[in-house]
């Protein structure tokens, strides 16, 4: 399949027959999710993987019963860092190792990051908008290694964090089931490019 083709054959799917992931799999899914782009290569995402029978029981009324949670392999919380800023040091120094970059000008772009991360709102918008991009990746990837999968919004996220421990500085941006789909798929309907095109202007 082409990448456009995958593109079009993903589906979200919320009916899954059992089955266990390989953890190969999943370290193979999550790998290409962290091929997204991202501001400044900061990397904003985390993955948490929910994938005991426990801890998916926990998850079940979190994610208001959405039996998916229950019955895929595995659903991922896609979290967004808020102090991605953190890891600007430690990214931009790889340049300066492979002298891309000299040490100045690093340091120059670090100040830039940690200066930007101190308006109002920036650091969660960039938490949302750039591990989104991985999400997005991390279903393709998924789709590509034979899994069908589903996005979801609906949990509630003051409760997802309590449960699972996570800390302050990570927004959970969303959950994604990931499992072999039951062959049912229903293709949702989509608007046509002339509806969503605006070529140069409004
Ligand atoms: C941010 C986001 C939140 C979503 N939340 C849910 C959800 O809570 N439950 C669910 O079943 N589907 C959820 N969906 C899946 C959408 O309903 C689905 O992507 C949309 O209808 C288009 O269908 P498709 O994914 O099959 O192309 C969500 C999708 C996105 C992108």
């Amino acid at each position: 399949m082409t990448t456009i083709e995958l593109m079009k054959e993903r589906h979200s799917v919320r009916k899954y027959d059992e089955y266990i992931m390989p953890e190969e799999d999943l370290h193979e899914i999550i790998e290409a999710a962290t091929q997204a782009p991202s501001s400044w290569n900061l990397q904003h995402w985390r993955f948490l993987a929910v994938q005991s029978d426990e801890k998916k029981q926990q998850l079940l009324p979190i994610a208001y019963n959405q039996q998916q949670v229950q019955d895929s392999s595995v659903t991922i919380a896609v979290l967004g860092d808020k102090e991605a800023n953190q890891a600007a040091d430690a990214v931009f120094e790889e340049s300066v190792k492979n002298e891309t970059m000299t040490e100045e000008i690093k340091n120059q772009i670090v100040a830039n990051i940690h200066g930007a991360y101190e308006q109002v709102g920036f650091a969660h918008n960039e938490a949302l908008i750039n591990a989104s991009l991985a999400a997005m990746q991390l279903m393709l990837a998924a789709k590509e290694k034979g899994y069908d999968s589903v996005p979801m919004g609906g949990f509630d996220r003051e409760k997802f964090k309590e449960a699972f421990n996570i800390p302050d500085r990570y927004i959970p941006v969303m959950l994604i089931s990931i499992g072999k789909g039951n062959g049912k798929v229903r293709k949702s309907f989509r608007f046509p490019v002339e509806d969503v095109l605006i070529n140069e202007s409004f």
